[in-house]
């Protein structure tokens, strides 16, 4: 096994392999750091001035070790040569997407490992010399022995593979901070003597930027269960705050100061507090799925129902959200024009993987909506095709228009429902800026005697909203509250509805 690692590969140019790999260069210019994927057009966008993927920084980290600026030699590469790639590598990361399975057992629940396999087996095969073998893609339990078994049945006799875990635990909007400042590197190894050399290796990666007291070596099977663990509680506390919200409702508190007054506890802490239309996001749901799946197939019935309540608590969270829009609207949708505001499924990224607005807005059409989207980050293609699992392409032709600016959006809308926390929607005021109030003929059809009002007990002066009864419209601001007075909890997506 190397010692020293001069030539990573990482087969999966995703969300998480592109920004990993691209601070692994930047931070090693020493190493050549070669991004492989199957997709042409995924790769074409990483080697062009215009990503694939949006995350705040990311630009400048690319272009510093892609391009090769401040006199440096350009080591981060992308390519679809995944062969050429492998061949090269001495540590090779498995970054390729891990979704929920569809078909056959565990279907809806545990994890698909076609891709992790299917990559794995290339590297068996085509491999010449010892490699190290990353997890990087969050995987059940026993994926690392998996591994091994497909290495010693498919590998070249004089080659040695060595499986690590390596979770990567970076938030989509906050990759770059995340990777630059990680609360610990998570590594998992055999503790055997190779293992750990293996182990000491991607160590020393990380070294180049991380402290080493931060950089913690476990077992396998402890690392890849830390890693569902950690996204599976995040998960739960969020539910537990969105459950909570449904009662202040219906007792008249306020969930932004209860989080805040809960949150100044040490022992709970302010983070991850913040109530919301529901989490979304590629891992969350999947993750907590995954270890229900992990509980059912080892007979621990209630340790799985724990945790399914986690995933369930999100989707009533969805729908009484939905709800609550239909019964200010007078019980109808029909034929009304709602604006959406925000469509990614948290602010600073495009990706809408799991976001609460396509349930949300899935229902606005099955209520014959006329539904006016605006997100700055996310295509309008990428829009209709994720409506398009659940409604036919003429329905949302017919339902859904997405809108190049907000105020197109929100132009004669019933309501504006506010589904990401951007914060152009926040800090300008857009909830709701006095210009956007002027461009808006925000009216209930149905009920001329309304008066326009801001109800939100929570919202700050800053935040564009105060209890002032002006004119004669009617904007009630109310559900789960952006931000509370000083409060610490982080800004989640979701929101507010103005009728
Ligand atoms: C998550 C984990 O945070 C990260 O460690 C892991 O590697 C991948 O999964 P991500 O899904 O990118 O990251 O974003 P995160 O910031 O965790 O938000 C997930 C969802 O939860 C979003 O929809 C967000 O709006 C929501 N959320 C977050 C809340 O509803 N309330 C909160 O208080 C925080
Ligand atoms: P994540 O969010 O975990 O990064 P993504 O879906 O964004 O997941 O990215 C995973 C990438 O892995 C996709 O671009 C996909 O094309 C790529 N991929 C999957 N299997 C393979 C494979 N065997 N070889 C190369 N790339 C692969």
């Amino acid at each position: 096994m190397a010692s020293r690692v001069r030539n990573i590969c990482c087969i999966g140019a995703g969300y998480v392999g592109g920004p990993t790999c691209a601070v692994i260069a930047a931070k090693n210019p020493e190493i050549q750091v070669t991004v492989v994927d199957l997709n042409q057009t995924r790769i074409d966008a990483w080697r062009s001035p215009s990503l694939p993927i949006y995350e705040p920084g990311l630009q400048d980290v690319v272009e510093l070790a892609r391009d090769g600026l401040d006199g440096r030699t350009p080591n981060l590469h992308f390519s679809t040569d995944v062969e050429g790639a492998i061949l090269a590598a001495d540590l090779i990361f498995i970054s390729v997407n891990t979704p929920t399975k569809t078909v056959g057992v565990g279907a809806g629940r545990a994890s698909d490992l076609t891709y992790v396999e299917s990559a794995a087996r290339q590297i068996a095969e085509v491999a010449t010399s010892n490699k190290i073998v990353v997890e990087k893609s969050t995987v059940p339990c026993g994926t690392a022995q998996s591994l091994r078994d497909i290495f010693s049945t498919l590998g070249q006799d004089n080659v040695q593979f060595e499986v690590l875990s390596n979770p990567e635990f970076l938030a989509e909007g906050t990759a770059i901070r995340d990777l630059m400042t990680p609360d610990r590197i998570l590594l998992g190894s055999l503790r055997t003597k190779t293992g750990l050399e293996a182990a000491n290796a991607l160590a020393d990666v990380y070294a180049a930027w991380v402290p080493p007291e931060r950089i913690i070596n476990v077992n396998i099977g402890s690392s890849e269960l830390a890693k569902l663990a950690a996204n599976c509680m995040l998960a739960q506390r969020i539910s537990s705050i969105n459950s909570l919200s449904a009662l202040c409702e219906s007792e008249g508190a306020d969930i932004s100061e209860l989080a805040y007054a809960v949150g100044l506890d040490e022992r709970i802490g302010p983070k991850f507090l913040k109530a919301s239309v529901g989490f979304g996001g590629s891992c969350f749901k999947k993750d907590v799925l995954n270890l229900v799946y992990m509980a059912e197939s080892r007979h621990l019935t209630e340790v799985a129902n724990y945790w399914r309540a986690v995933v369930d608590i999100n989707e009533y969270q969805k729908e009484r959200f939905t709800k609550r829009i239909i019964r200010q609207l007078n019980n109808t949708l029909n034929q009304k024009k709602i604006a959406v505001l925000g469509y990614a499924y948290k602010k600073d990224t495009g990706d809408t993987r799991e976001s609460a607005a396509i349930t949300v807005i899935g229902q606005m059409i099955s209520e014959n909506a006329r539904v006016h989207i605006y997100d700055p980050k996310v295509k309008e293609s990428q829009i209709k095709q994720d409506l398009s699992a659940e409604h036919r392409p003429e329905t949302i032709d017919r339902c859904v228009t997405v809108c190049n600016d907000p105020y197109t959006a929100c132009d004669k809308a019933a309501a504006v429902v506010i589904l990401t926390e951007w914060d152009y929607f926040k800090t300008d005021g857009l909830i709701l800026p006095p210009a956007l109030f002027e461009k808006l003929s925000i009216k209930d059809p149905e009920n001329p005697r309304l008066k326009r009002t801001s109800t939100s007990s929570s919202d700050t002066p800053s935040e564009g909203t105060g209890s002032s009864t002006e004119g004669s419209q009617h904007i009630k601001v109310h559900d789960s509250p952006l931000t509370s007075p000083g409060s610490p909890a982080e800004p989640a997506n979701a929101s507010k509805v103005m009728q």
